[in-house]
Protein backbone atom coordinates (compact mmCIF):
# COMPACT_ATOMS: atom_id res chain seq x y z
CA UNK A 1 0.00 0.00 0.00
CA UNK A 2 2.79 2.26 0.85
CA UNK A 3 4.52 1.86 -1.86
CA UNK A 4 1.50 2.53 -4.22
CA UNK A 5 0.98 5.65 -2.53
CA UNK A 6 5.05 6.63 -3.44
CA UNK A 7 4.45 5.74 -6.86
CA UNK A 8 1.27 7.91 -6.94
CA UNK A 9 3.25 10.71 -5.58
CA UNK A 10 5.78 10.32 -8.12
CA UNK A 11 4.03 10.40 -10.74
CA UNK A 12 2.19 13.50 -9.92
CA UNK A 13 5.50 14.88 -8.99
CA UNK A 14 6.91 14.36 -12.88
CA UNK A 15 3.50 15.74 -14.28
CA UNK A 16 3.86 18.57 -12.30
CA UNK A 17 7.18 18.97 -13.38
CA UNK A 18 6.21 18.80 -16.68
CA UNK A 19 4.18 21.60 -16.58
CA UNK A 20 7.10 23.78 -17.44
CA UNK A 21 8.34 23.99 -20.84
CA UNK A 22 11.41 22.62 -20.99
CA UNK A 23 11.52 21.35 -17.75
CA UNK A 24 13.21 18.19 -18.39
CA UNK A 25 15.53 18.00 -15.84
CA UNK A 26 16.41 14.54 -13.75
CA UNK A 27 17.68 16.84 -10.75
CA UNK A 28 16.41 15.45 -7.60
CA UNK A 29 15.21 19.13 -6.75
CA UNK A 30 13.30 21.50 -8.83
CA UNK A 31 14.79 24.95 -7.07
CA UNK A 32 18.14 23.21 -8.20
CA UNK A 33 17.40 23.13 -11.66
CA UNK A 34 15.46 26.43 -11.38
CA UNK A 35 18.95 27.73 -9.87
CA UNK A 36 20.78 26.25 -12.72
CA UNK A 37 18.31 28.22 -15.05
CA UNK A 38 18.09 31.45 -13.52
CA UNK A 39 22.03 31.53 -12.35
CA UNK A 40 23.44 30.14 -15.43
CA UNK A 41 21.56 29.56 -18.48
CA UNK A 42 18.98 32.44 -18.89
CA UNK A 43 21.36 35.46 -18.08
CA UNK A 44 23.16 33.87 -20.97
CA UNK A 45 20.53 32.85 -23.36
CA UNK A 46 20.71 34.67 -26.87
CA UNK A 47 17.67 37.31 -27.32
CA UNK A 48 16.92 34.59 -30.40
CA UNK A 49 16.61 31.57 -28.27
CA UNK A 50 14.87 33.03 -26.00
CA UNK A 51 12.14 34.48 -28.15
CA UNK A 52 12.24 31.60 -30.03
CA UNK A 53 11.36 29.46 -26.20
CA UNK A 54 8.87 32.03 -25.58
CA UNK A 55 6.94 31.21 -28.68
CA UNK A 56 7.37 27.32 -28.45
CA UNK A 57 5.75 27.61 -24.90
CA UNK A 58 3.04 28.61 -26.51
CA UNK A 59 2.55 25.51 -28.91
CA UNK A 60 0.30 22.27 -27.92
CA UNK A 61 3.04 20.31 -28.09
CA UNK A 62 5.77 22.25 -26.15
CA UNK A 63 6.89 19.03 -24.33
CA UNK A 64 8.83 18.29 -26.93
CA UNK A 65 11.03 21.19 -27.11
CA UNK A 66 14.68 21.09 -25.92
CA UNK A 67 15.50 22.86 -23.05
CA UNK A 68 17.15 25.96 -22.01
CA UNK A 69 19.99 24.21 -20.57
CA UNK A 70 20.79 21.43 -22.80
CA UNK A 71 20.65 24.13 -25.77
CA UNK A 72 23.42 26.11 -24.29
CA UNK A 73 24.77 22.78 -23.72
CA UNK A 74 24.44 22.06 -27.12
CA UNK A 75 26.07 25.39 -28.21
CA UNK A 76 29.02 25.41 -25.82
CA UNK A 77 29.44 21.88 -27.33
CA UNK A 78 29.72 22.56 -30.97
CA UNK A 79 32.16 25.51 -30.28
CA UNK A 80 34.65 23.25 -28.23
CA UNK A 81 34.52 20.87 -31.66
CA UNK A 82 34.86 23.45 -33.98
CA UNK A 83 31.65 21.64 -35.70
CA UNK A 84 30.63 23.17 -38.99
CA UNK A 85 28.95 20.29 -40.78
CA UNK A 86 25.92 19.20 -38.87
CA UNK A 87 23.06 17.18 -38.95
CA UNK A 88 19.97 17.21 -36.88
CA UNK A 89 17.20 14.92 -36.93
CA UNK A 90 13.94 15.89 -35.03
CA UNK A 91 13.79 20.15 -35.55
CA UNK A 92 10.30 20.82 -33.61
CA UNK A 93 10.03 24.38 -33.75
CA UNK A 94 14.09 24.68 -33.77
CA UNK A 95 15.39 25.49 -30.67
CA UNK A 96 18.39 23.02 -30.56
CA UNK A 97 18.80 24.07 -34.43
CA UNK A 98 19.00 27.49 -33.57
CA UNK A 99 21.11 26.60 -30.43
CA UNK A 100 23.61 24.88 -33.56
CA UNK A 101 23.27 27.61 -35.93
CA UNK A 102 24.39 29.94 -33.64
CA UNK A 103 27.26 28.42 -32.85
CA UNK A 104 28.45 27.07 -36.12
CA UNK A 105 30.92 29.37 -38.39
CA UNK A 106 29.41 31.47 -40.85
CA UNK A 107 30.01 28.97 -43.59
CA UNK A 108 28.64 26.17 -41.05
CA UNK A 109 25.95 23.60 -42.33
CA UNK A 110 22.69 21.97 -40.95
CA UNK A 111 21.25 19.28 -42.54
CA UNK A 112 17.76 19.57 -40.44
CA UNK A 113 14.97 16.89 -40.92
CA UNK A 114 11.67 16.68 -39.30
CA UNK A 115 8.76 15.29 -40.35
CA UNK A 116 6.55 17.96 -39.41
CA UNK A 117 7.24 21.57 -41.71
CA UNK A 118 4.68 23.55 -39.81
CA UNK A 119 6.22 23.79 -36.49
CA UNK A 120 9.96 24.46 -37.84
CA UNK A 121 7.77 27.42 -39.79
CA UNK A 122 7.04 28.89 -36.29
CA UNK A 123 10.38 29.28 -35.22
CA UNK A 124 11.93 30.04 -38.70
CA UNK A 125 11.29 33.89 -38.64
CA UNK A 126 12.80 34.11 -35.55
CA UNK A 127 15.98 32.00 -37.06
CA UNK A 128 16.16 34.42 -39.89
CA UNK A 129 15.77 37.61 -37.46
CA UNK A 130 19.00 35.60 -35.95
CA UNK A 131 20.70 35.92 -39.12
CA UNK A 132 21.66 32.13 -39.07
CA UNK A 133 19.22 30.25 -41.29
CA UNK A 134 21.39 30.53 -44.30
CA UNK A 135 23.48 27.87 -42.38
CA UNK A 136 20.30 25.59 -42.28
CA UNK A 137 19.15 23.30 -45.09
CA UNK A 138 15.83 21.79 -43.36
CA UNK A 139 14.29 18.78 -45.17
CA UNK A 140 10.64 17.87 -44.70
CA UNK A 141 9.94 13.78 -44.32
CA UNK A 142 11.15 10.92 -42.37
CA UNK A 143 14.87 11.26 -41.86
CA UNK A 144 15.76 7.84 -42.67
CA UNK A 145 15.41 6.95 -46.47
CA UNK A 146 17.61 10.79 -46.46
CA UNK A 147 20.26 8.85 -44.26
CA UNK A 148 20.16 5.44 -46.34
CA UNK A 149 20.82 7.79 -49.92
CA UNK A 150 23.49 8.98 -47.69
CA UNK A 151 25.06 5.79 -47.00
CA UNK A 152 24.36 4.23 -50.02
CA UNK A 153 26.28 7.59 -51.65
CA UNK A 154 29.50 7.06 -50.44
CA UNK A 155 30.77 10.75 -50.65
CA UNK A 156 28.78 11.40 -47.50
CA UNK A 157 30.92 9.17 -45.52
CA UNK A 158 32.79 10.46 -42.65
CA UNK A 159 31.36 13.66 -43.47
CA UNK A 160 29.81 15.07 -40.20
CA UNK A 161 31.48 16.65 -37.30
CA UNK A 162 28.39 16.76 -34.91
CA UNK A 163 24.73 14.79 -35.80
CA UNK A 164 22.02 15.37 -33.48
CA UNK A 165 19.26 12.70 -32.92
CA UNK A 166 15.81 14.12 -31.25
CA UNK A 167 13.15 12.06 -33.03
CA UNK A 168 11.79 8.72 -33.10
CA UNK A 169 13.15 7.04 -30.09
CA UNK A 170 12.12 3.07 -31.41
CA UNK A 171 14.38 4.03 -34.24
CA UNK A 172 17.50 5.59 -32.53
CA UNK A 173 19.48 1.99 -33.15
CA UNK A 174 18.67 2.15 -36.71
CA UNK A 175 20.04 5.60 -37.26
CA UNK A 176 23.02 4.50 -35.18
CA UNK A 177 23.65 1.80 -37.80
CA UNK A 178 23.91 4.69 -40.61
CA UNK A 179 25.09 7.57 -38.72
CA UNK A 180 28.02 6.00 -37.60
CA UNK A 181 29.13 5.64 -41.19
CA UNK A 182 28.23 9.65 -41.58
CA UNK A 183 29.97 11.01 -38.92
CA UNK A 184 33.74 11.27 -39.36
CA UNK A 185 35.90 9.79 -36.91
CA UNK A 186 36.53 11.96 -33.68
CA UNK A 187 33.09 13.52 -34.46
CA UNK A 188 30.38 13.51 -32.34
CA UNK A 189 26.64 11.58 -32.34
CA UNK A 190 24.22 12.98 -29.61
CA UNK A 191 21.47 11.04 -28.98
CA UNK A 192 18.71 12.59 -26.69
CA UNK A 193 16.56 11.44 -24.01
CA UNK A 194 18.92 8.31 -23.28
CA UNK A 195 17.71 8.43 -19.67
CA UNK A 196 13.63 8.73 -21.14
CA UNK A 197 11.85 10.28 -17.77
CA UNK A 198 14.21 8.54 -15.45
CA UNK A 199 12.20 5.51 -16.18
CA UNK A 200 15.12 3.29 -17.91
CA UNK A 201 15.74 2.45 -13.64
CA UNK A 202 11.87 2.18 -12.89
CA UNK A 203 10.45 -1.52 -12.78
CA UNK A 204 8.53 -3.03 -15.56
CA UNK A 205 5.47 -2.63 -13.60
CA UNK A 206 5.74 1.10 -12.35
CA UNK A 207 3.26 3.81 -13.52
CA UNK A 208 3.93 5.64 -16.77
CA UNK A 209 2.46 7.90 -19.31
CA UNK A 210 1.64 5.27 -22.32
CA UNK A 211 4.37 7.41 -24.35
CA UNK A 212 7.23 6.43 -21.60
CA UNK A 213 6.28 3.45 -21.30
CA UNK A 214 6.07 2.99 -25.61
CA UNK A 215 9.74 4.14 -25.93
CA UNK A 216 11.31 2.89 -22.58
CA UNK A 217 12.97 -0.24 -23.91
CA UNK A 218 14.19 1.35 -27.21
CA UNK A 219 15.92 3.29 -25.17
CA UNK A 220 17.77 1.11 -22.29
CA UNK A 221 18.29 -0.91 -25.46
CA UNK A 222 19.92 1.76 -27.67
CA UNK A 223 21.91 2.32 -23.87
CA UNK A 224 22.87 -1.39 -23.59
CA UNK A 225 24.26 -1.39 -27.78
CA UNK A 226 25.88 2.03 -27.15
CA UNK A 227 27.79 0.96 -24.33
CA UNK A 228 29.14 -2.16 -26.27
CA UNK A 229 29.85 -0.56 -29.34
CA UNK A 230 33.92 -0.02 -30.05
CA UNK A 231 33.35 2.50 -33.11
CA UNK A 232 32.77 4.82 -30.21
CA UNK A 233 33.94 6.43 -27.03
CA UNK A 234 30.81 6.82 -25.10
CA UNK A 235 29.83 9.68 -22.32
CA UNK A 236 26.13 9.88 -20.76
CA UNK A 237 25.05 13.04 -19.70
CA UNK A 238 22.12 14.29 -17.04
CA UNK A 239 21.35 17.25 -18.88
CA UNK A 240 17.93 17.60 -19.93
CA UNK A 241 16.05 14.54 -20.74
CA UNK A 242 19.99 12.41 -20.77
CA UNK A 243 21.81 13.18 -23.62
CA UNK A 244 24.76 10.32 -24.55
CA UNK A 245 27.59 11.50 -26.65
CA UNK A 246 29.19 9.38 -29.13
CA UNK A 247 32.64 10.29 -30.09
CA UNK A 248 33.34 7.77 -33.25
CA UNK A 249 37.16 6.38 -33.08
CA UNK A 250 37.00 3.59 -35.68
C1 LIG B 1 11.46 15.98 -29.51
S1 LIG B 1 11.00 16.77 -30.97
C2 LIG B 1 12.47 17.60 -31.46
C3 LIG B 1 12.80 18.76 -30.54
C4 LIG B 1 13.82 19.70 -31.12
N1 LIG B 1 15.14 19.12 -31.21
C5 LIG B 1 13.86 20.99 -30.31
O1 LIG B 1 14.92 21.46 -29.95
O2 LIG B 1 12.78 21.52 -30.02
C6 LIG B 1 10.88 15.43 -32.10
C7 LIG B 1 10.59 15.83 -33.54
O3 LIG B 1 10.85 14.70 -34.35
C8 LIG B 1 9.98 14.73 -35.46
N2 LIG B 1 9.96 13.39 -36.03
C9 LIG B 1 9.24 12.31 -35.63
N3 LIG B 1 9.51 11.25 -36.40
C10 LIG B 1 10.44 11.66 -37.31
C11 LIG B 1 11.13 11.01 -38.38
N4 LIG B 1 10.91 9.73 -38.67
N5 LIG B 1 12.02 11.72 -39.10
C12 LIG B 1 12.24 13.04 -38.81
N6 LIG B 1 11.61 13.70 -37.82
C13 LIG B 1 10.72 13.02 -37.09
C14 LIG B 1 8.68 15.23 -34.88
O4 LIG B 1 7.86 15.80 -35.88
C15 LIG B 1 9.16 16.24 -33.84
O5 LIG B 1 9.14 17.55 -34.35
Amino acid sequence: MAATNQDEQQTTTQALRHQEVGHKSLLQSDELYQYILETSVYPREPESMKELREITANHPWNIMTTSADEGQFLNMLLKLINAKNTMEIGVYTGYSLLATALALPEDGKILAMDINKENYELGLPVIQKAGVAHKIEFREGPAMPVLDQMVEDKTFHGSYDFIFVDADKDNYINYHKRLIDLVKIGGVIGYDNTLWNGSVVAPADAPMRKYVRYYRDFVIELNKALAADPRIEICQLPVGDGITLCRRVS
